[in-house]
């Protein structure tokens, strides 16, 4: 590896690899190397020790996703996890900001959570399919059309929408949450995937509504039966937001987290994730054993957060989230409810 010295003229404030760069982010690459190669180290290096440095100055703390790439999951996150978990970090957390590396639903719910603290997104611009296909007018026209019914909402929602809700739920928690309120029937918005699944699970009715997941929508039972093919024993864990023929060929149904953990119980050689790709390599540094075959859909949302710009984000202190007083008022009590439920059974292990 060679280092660069900075010239004594440098106006840049770009962070460069030196050897106390090296020497201080050594035992991070040591984990990493299996996913990042030797040349690409010096260019996450500076940033990784740069964000570690400022994080501690702005007391900040860093909650990732199961989606962020192996640089920032294991190289400058403090907390990680699925929906689910970030939502009930966010509470736990003493630090007076915290910066969200994940999608802007995600960062919005941290801030419903925690209206006193300071959330930053570090691209504002990380949206989700999911969030994008219902508005909150979209949910008082069902309730107007059936009236009575409860309305569970996913957290890959807007603040507005989880306003007019009676009770949000995730990947991990949705049949709990589905059958925690005691009627034959549930609007079940947005993602009519993730409905089928749980409709799949559960006595309750849902009424869906059909919004996608613009990256798990693109898998296919076919391809499934492709990756077996010559592979009896590849163990295939699929997040319940797939097509349900997808489903129908997995041999595990569970949340982000809920698939990690099944990976670390089953003991299984040989495994796919159906999912998010960059999850794959996040998990093969847990459990370099075992072979991963990697399908490569990545959501263009998560890919927006990058080292750099967690980097400007703590800088700058941007983007900041901002919910108003009275949505955030409606959507916490959605929000509360729901971590009120408990952890649910996708949540981990075989
Ligand atoms: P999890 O809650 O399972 O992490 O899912 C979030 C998500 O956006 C999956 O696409
Ligand atoms: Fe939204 Fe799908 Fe991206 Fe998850 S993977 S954030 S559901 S678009």
């Amino acid at each position: 590896m060679s280092f660069q010295t900075s010239p004594s003229h440098a106006t840049s404030s770009l962070p460069i690899y030196t050897p106390e760069v090296a020497h201080a982010t050594a035992p991070v690459f040591e984990r990493l190397k299996g996913v990042i190669p030797d040349v690409e180290w010096p260019v996450h290096a500076p940033y990784v020790h740069a964000i570690r440095r400022l994080k501690e100055e702005r007391d900040a703390v860093v909650l990732a996703h199961n989606y962020m790439t192996p640089q920032i999951f294991h190289g400058v996150a403090d907390l990680s996890g699925d929906s689910l978990a970030l939502a009930r970090m966010a509470t736990e957390v003493d630090a007076s900001t915290i910066v969200l590396c994940g999608v802007h639903f995600m960062a919005e719910t941290a801030k419903i959570l925690n209206p006193d603290k300071r959330v930053l997104i570090p691209d504002l611009r990380a949206g989700c399919s999911l969030a994008e296909s219902i508005t909150a007018a979209d949910v008082r026209l069902l309730k107007e059309r059936y009236p009575g019914v409860p309305v569970v909402t996913y957290v890959n929602t807007s603040a507005e929408v989880k306003a007019e809700t009676d009770i949000c739920c995730t990947s991990s928690n949705a049949v709990e949450v589905v059958e925690s309120l005691g009627t034959d029937r549930v609007i079940f918005l947005p993602d009519e995937y993730l409905g089928q699944y749980v409709a799949s699970q559960t006595d309750v009715e849902l009424i869906l509504w059909k919004g996608h997941c613009e990256v798990h929508e693109r898998f296919t039972g076919e391809e499934i039966r492709r990756y077996r093919e010559g592979h009896d024993d590849l163990v295939v864990l699929a997040h319940p937001e797939c097509p349900q023929d997808v489903l129908a060929e997995a041999d595990y149904v569970g949340s982000t987290s809920g698939m990690i953990g099944y990976v670390g119980a089953s003991g299984a050689p040989k495994i796919v994730l159906i999912t998010e790709c960059s999850m794959s390599d996040n998990v093969a540094v847990e459990h370099p054993d075992v072979e991963f075959v990697r399908p490569c859909n990545l959501c263009p949302h998560m890919q927006r957060i990058t080292l750099p710009k967690i980097l400007e984000s703590l800088q700058e202190m941007k983007h900041e989230v901002v919910v108003d007083a009275d949505v955030a008022k409606r959507a916490r009590r959605a929000v509360e409810r729901m971590l009120e439920v408990g952890p649910g059974k996708n949540t981990g292990g075989a």
